[in-house]
């Protein structure tokens, strides 16, 4: 019994060592960051899968976008400024966006208040939601 136990224990700790040594390139990372984001800001509206069928969906006056369309409608190249600005949302484009969606680029600078407003606090949110952009790439249907 106690070396049955060992060689689970083995085998779960080499699961666990395992996956993080695969994530050996910076694409790999930004998409795991991306997803993670994801998963904790959108899925409520958008929903798991991004199709727009979050749990709290039901609830707003205007839908959801299908994420996963993005470039398809864009005739088929995901147009990363348009969605980098709709996610941000602090950028006032008049006539283009008008979304019904929180501004996600205030929400994170609100994170990050108790530093100095200045590039490195921009950097950092352009990064977070560069990471979100490699994931809606990654569920875009062709
Ligand atoms: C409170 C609900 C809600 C949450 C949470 C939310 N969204 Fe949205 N989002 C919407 C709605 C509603 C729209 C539809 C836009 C409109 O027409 O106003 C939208 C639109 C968008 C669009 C524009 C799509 C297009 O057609 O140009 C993008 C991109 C987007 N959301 C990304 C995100 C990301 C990324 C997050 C998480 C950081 C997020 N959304 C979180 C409600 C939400």
């Amino acid at each position: 019994m106690p070396l049955r136990l060992t060689a689970l224990l083995l085998c779960i700790l080499g699961a666990l060592s395992a996956a993080p040594a695969q994530a050996d390139d910076i694409g790999t990372l930004q998409l795991h960051f991306g997803t993670l984001t994801y998963q904790f800001y959108c899925v409520s509206c958008h929903g798991a899968g991004g199709k727009g069928n979050g749990p709290v969906a039901a609830a707003l006056t205007r839908p959801p976008a299908d994420l996963t369309q993005l470039a398809r409608q864009n005739g088929g190249a995901f147009p990363v400024e348009k969605v980098t600005a709709a996610i941000d949302g602090r950028i006032e484009i008049v006539g283009h966006l008008n979304l019904a969606m929180p501004p996600w680029g205030q929400l994170f600078a609100h994170e990050l208040e108790a530093f100095p407003k200045g590039t490195v606090v921009e950097a950092l949110i352009a990064r977070r939601i560069a990471h979100i952009i490699v994931y809606l790439e990654s569920i875009q249907e062709r």
